[in-house]
């Protein structure tokens, strides 16, 4: 029986070679070898982290679940960790954070679900063009956001809208391990019809003794109504105070349970994750009202009269397109070299005004006049 045509040949060692010496890198330019590789032989690359979506789901609405299979680079996760995912959009590569919203299994695949913004670029990219066979970037895994070794005697998890794919991680990984002790998981979304995941949860909450779930629809009638208050909490997990609590969503659910863990001096541990950058603005958190100085961009020549922003937005205005992933300065994907001035950090409130010093421009306020290889 012959071949069919198509079938790609097992590649002879010195191709191998070829591939491993960077050579065909340089020589593909500028799609690089990866690309060809997956048009060549539908295969994945051997030195990237890369993925390929082996399914591609629909559970709730507005959001797109992806399962992946991570290349041999792939070591795993922990739970509540984030990867950096890349496309590429009408020839330009695009990079955003994403969690995976499976356990910390070992069998290779990892899951994401990711929510449509009406504004997103890649995120409606993938609910719109994801298919099983397409190859990503998918970096190693990153983030604090995690359960401590030694699981805490009591469990508090809140979520608001895509903020549920964490908290799934982190439920499933107590599932699998057989935890046994309390965890309430509280999530807000919309409407139930907005929920990924809501069969699995409701089976998980009336199989465990010890789990409890609370779903509150904002937008439809229920037990629990509107948004979180101390008086939801009391109700749902009295004990709230004396848990370890994981919180993730909108910037209004975090800042509600900021000011009530405030409020209440709670002492327990409060991880938070936050999916959108805050607004770094002239006249806040220490950056100047009247900002001065101008900013450079060496390497586009282009040059910007400092407006207090953050310089990763001051370069877009300026029509630069550099590279960011999550904007708030966690993935360093931004990371670039300010060859001269100063800049303060705007989450710590450092300054660094050393030349030649690399920084993450997503987060990095100028003061005065800065110059950049961007
Ligand atoms: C650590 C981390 C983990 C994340 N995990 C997930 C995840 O599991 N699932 C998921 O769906 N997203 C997750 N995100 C958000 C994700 O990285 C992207 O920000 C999101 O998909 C939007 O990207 P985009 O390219 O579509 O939007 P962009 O083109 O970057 O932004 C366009 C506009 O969309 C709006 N926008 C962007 N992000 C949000 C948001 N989160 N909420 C409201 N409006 C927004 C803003 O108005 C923005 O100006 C995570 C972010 C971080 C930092
Ligand atoms: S874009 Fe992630 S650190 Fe700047």
């Amino acid at each position: 029986v012959k071949p069919a045509l198509l079938t790609p040949a097992p590649l002879r060692p010195p191709a191998r070679r070829l591939l491993r010496s960077g050579l065909l890198e340089a020589l593909a330019t500028p799609h690089g070898v990866d690309r060809y590789l997956e048009l060549l032989r539908g295969g994945r690359a051997p030195h990237d982290p890369r993925a390929e979506i082996v399914a591609v789901r629909r559970q709730s609405v507005g959001s797109v679940t992806l399962a992946l299979r991570p290349n041999d680079r792939w070591r795993g996760f922990r739970a509540g960790q984030f990867v950096r995912l890349t496309v590429e959009i009408a020839g330009v590569r695009e990079t955003r954070c994403y969690s995976p919203a499976c356990g910390e299994r070992v069998d290779g695949e990892i899951e994401l679900t990711v929510k449509a913004h009406p504004a997103g670029k890649v995120s409606r990219y993938l609910n719109e063009h994801a298919r099983p066979g397409m190859l990503v970037g998918c970096s190693e895994p990153e983030g604090e956001f995690v359960l401590p070794r030694q699981r805490p005697e009591r469990l508090l998890l809140i979520s608001g809208g895509s903020g549920i794919t964490p908290m799934m991680s982190l439920l499933r990984t107590l599932r699998d391990e057989g935890h046994p002790s309390r965890v309430t998981f509280l999530h807000y979304a919309r409407t139930k019809r907005h929920i990924p995941y809501r069969d699995e949860l409701e089976r998980i909450a009336s199989s465990a003794s010890n789990a409890r779930l609370v779903l509150v629809c904002t937008r439809e009638a229920g037990a629990l109504k509107g948004h979180l208050s101390r008086r939801q909490l009391r109700q749902v997990a009295p004990d709230y105070a004396r848990a370890h609590t994981y919180v993730c969503g909108p910037p209004s659910l975090i800042a509600a349970v900021r000011a009530l863990w405030a409020e209440d001096g709670i002492e327990q541990p409060l991880w938070i994750e936050s999916f959108l950058p805050p607004a770094f603005a002239a006249g806040g958190d220490g950056i100047p009202a009247h900002p001065d100085g101008s900013v450079y961009f060496a390497r586009s020549g282009k040059r910007a009269t400092n407006d207090g922003r953050c310089l990763l937005e001051q370069a877009e205005q300026a029509g630069l397109r550099p590279p960011f992933g999550c904007r708030m300065g966690i993935c360093r994907m931004c990371t670039a070299c300010k060859t001269a001035g100063s800049v303060r950090n705007a989450l710590s409130g450092e300054i660094s005004s050393g030349a030649n010093e690399d920084i993450q421009i997503c987060v990095s306020v100028p003061i005065g006049d800065v110059e950049l290889t961007v």
